[in-house]
């Protein structure tokens, strides 16, 4: 059958042999004393229509407790203890964990809370559309409370880095009408865990707060609980002059105060379970606090000031840097914005403000170090930002599954105070012991029925969900999960999107920026395809540096920018020496002389020409791989991911022959293999 994307891996399809594992499955469900708001209400609908789609059998779904011994229940801690009695793994439940025993027809799903019920559920649903019908008893919690999306989109209706159609959730100036696509969005989210979206961009416009709007917020809000997912907003700092007509927006003005604390009342009256606020406040020319000389914590606490009394959470963003600094400074660089707002203020922020930050100091880039500031605060809580839609990387026109990309910097171990302390363990609030921390994946989905606009990048927002609940997690089997619920069991299917997806993040950066140059995209505007000379002269600090003889960022602190003295010491120093720097991050922290040597053996230049070369052959290869599947995949989802193939597959080569000429005409040194400079 011809599908659109829609179900995305929510497709409950019929497993081969059904009729053999049917027998094992139960006959009713129940759903613990559950109203129809409820998660746990939920839960049982969606078993219904799970079990419905994969084994062809309609269970009726009660409210009640039986005794029937063929029986899916689902509940709360507290419903099923009364229901059924204590049981011994209680205990052992987390916020938004869940307990799964499965053995042949008798399963039981406890949720810490009525989100967790839920969340058991998927999880039982996901193993039988997987085929896993064997025996199964464990408690799965998260590692880390926040796991949010953002969603950058305006009001008019548009997204910004949006790549998949015009929004869901707004229209000409208004939260929409129809709120069924933000129901079945929320419904995808669950699935994965994801318990948050920041519906409007961080670039924030003032008439979010619009009367209209507030109430269509609790329209969104209606639709998203019974998901258990919380609506957030992106709030812009200058409101209360620019919406409000108070003359000032100074945070420690007892005016401005009381107005927030006015605008949040009005919010959380209609709804009342409101996640809380995203702020990019002095960044890119957003308002902020430094315009009254006050700090980014003074602004951040006025907002948890107001959000406090509602359990409400802040992020506020890290992403705040000058982007008008001046290259003919060697000691310049943007990567040390970070450090330079926010170490001072540790400790100065509420307990609900937790300090979002990019996974690395500059912006999404294809490769880039974890950004020190995870290491730097002590006292504050953090979450990590990630990127699900490709602003810098593709754009959805190219496949770059990212999982493999974060889980490097997740597993990054920063060694702050000479102790292990991965990015994971510090967001996750344990390695520094605080009482929030999580994820925010900017994800940008569309009207488009693919929702992010091609059906292979949905393996990233699948792969993002896992991992803010578990980041120890592989990225393969992440993966193969996905292609098993997208695709089905089609052992080529899985080798085939397996291999495409994992080889597509290193071809990706061996045919746009490799060795750690940041990016060589376009940053003037469209973030698309390759312009290696936007880098330079101009004041956003996304620099190369290059020039006839040589070319990187100069961070080290004995002649640079004193960059990598942003990380722990031993960081540091494996940072500020040449040696000891990985390749792929070679011209991240170091400028050197195209002839310089790397650890292949291979010259920096010689790298350069022979990757872009190794990176787009990988691409070419991607077309004959999906081709191959012709007839394995319905015809409407095989025809839009080859074209989208083709398109890799031919920009890749503009890429390759944009990047290898630009720096042969610049350095003038020849290719040892005859490829460069032929035309
Ligand atoms: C990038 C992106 C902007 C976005 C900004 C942010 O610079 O291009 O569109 O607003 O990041 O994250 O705030």
């Amino acid at each position: 059958a011809a599908e659109d994307g829609s179900a995305a891996w929510l497709r409950y399809a019929p497993v081969p042999h059904a009729a053999n594992t049917s027998r094992i499955t139960p006959s009713e469900i129940v759903a613990l004393n559950s109203t129809k708001s409820s998660p746990v209400y939920t839960a049982g609908q969606e078993l219904q229509r799970g079990i419905a789609g994969i084994f062809g059998r309609k269970l009726n779904v009660s409210a009640q407790a039986s005794s029937a011994l063929s029986t899916i229940v689902v509940g709360t801690l507290e419903t099923f203890t009364d229901a059924y009695g204590d049981f011994d793994e209680a205990e052992d439940l987390e916020e938004d964990g869940f307990f799964l025993c499965a053995t042949g027809d008798k399963v039981v799903i406890v949720g810490q809370n009525e989100r967790g019920a839920l969340y058991g559920a998927f999880e039982y649903l996901s193993r039988l559309a997987q085929g896993h019908i064997s025996s199964v008893s464990f408690i799965s919690n998260p590692s880390a409370p926040i796991r949010w999306t953002n969603e950058w989109d305006n009001l008019d209706g548009s997204i910004e880095r949006g790549f998949a159609g015009p929004s869901i959730f707004f229209r000409n100036g208004f939260v929409v009408d129809n709120v069924t696509r933000v129901a079945e969005y929320a419904r995808l989210l669950a699935s994965i865990r994801i318990n948050g979206i920041i519906i409007n961009n961080v670039n924030a416009d003032v008439q979010v707060l619009s009367a209209r709007n507030i109430e269509g917020l609790a329209r969104l809000a209606d639709v998203m609980r019974p998901y258990g997912v919380q609506l957030g907003i992106s709030l812009n700092f200058a409101s209360p002059e620019d919406f409000g007509k108070l003359n000032s927006y100074d945070p420690l003005d007892p005016k401005v105060d009381a107005w927030w604390a006015n605008v949040t009342n009005q919010i959380y009256a209609k709804v009342p379970d409101m996640a809380g606020y995203l702020v990019k406040a002095n960044s890119e020319g957003q308002a902020g606090p430094l315009t009254y000389n006050r700090t980014l914590a003074d602004g951040a606490n006025m907002f948890a000031r107001a959000v406090e009394p509602y359990g409400g959470v802040v992020m506020f963003r890290a992403f705040v840097y000058d982007n008008h600094i001046n290259e003919t400074d060697w000691k310049a660089d943007r990567a040390n914005a970070q450090l330079e707002f926010f170490q001072n203020l540790d400790g100065k922020f509420n307990d609900n403000v937790v300090v979002q930050i990019k996974y690395g100091p500059i912006d999404f880039q294809v490769r880039e170090p974890a950004s020190p500031l995870f290491s730097a605060l002590h006292h504050t809580n953090t979450a990590i930002e990630l990127q699900i839609t490709q602003e810098y990387l593709g754009q959805q026109c190219h496949l770059v599954y990212l999982a493999p990309l974060w889980k490097e910097i997740l597993e990054f171990d920063l060694r702050a105070d000479g102790r292990p302390s991965k990015v994971k363990d510090i967001v996750s609030s344990e390695r520094f012991n605080r009482p929030l921390g999580g994820y925010a994946g900017v994800v940008n989905v569309g009207t488009n029925s693919t929702w992010l606009g091609s059906h292979l990048a949905m393996s990233n927002l699948y792969a993002y969900g896992r991992l803010a609940w578990d980041p120890s997690l592989e990225s393969e089997a992440i993966l193969q999960d996905w292609i098993r619920l997208t695709f089905g069991f089609d052992q080529k299917v899985l080798n085939t999107i397996t291999d495409m997806s994992m080889k597509s993040w290193p071809a990706y950066e061996n045919y746009s920026g490799n060795l750690g140059i940041q990016t060589l995209t376009d940053i003037t505007y469209t973030h698309f395809g390759p312009n290696p000379a936007s880098q330079d002269n101009n004041g956003w600090g996304q620099w190369t540096r290059a020039d006839k003889f040589s070319i990187g960022m100069d961070r080290t602190v004995n002649n640079g920018t004193g960059n990598a003295g942003n990380y722990p010491p031993e960081i540091a120093n494996m940072y500020e020496n040449i040696e000891t720097t990985p390749d792929n991050l070679l011209l991240w922290f170091h400028h050197v002389p195209y002839t310089q040597r790397l650890k292949s053996g291979k010259t920096v230049i010689q790298h350069f020409y022979d990757a872009h070369y190794e990176g787009s052959a990988v691409a070419q290869t991607f077309v004959k791989q999906w081709e191959s599947l012709k007839g394995k995949v319905d015809m409407e989802r095989y025809e839009h991911v080859l074209f989208r193939q083709v398109f890799q597959a031919g920009h890749s080569l503009v890429w390759r022959d944009s990047i290898n000429e630009f720096y042969h005409n610049l350095s003038e040194i020849p290719d040892d293999l005859r490829r460069v400079g032929n035309h």
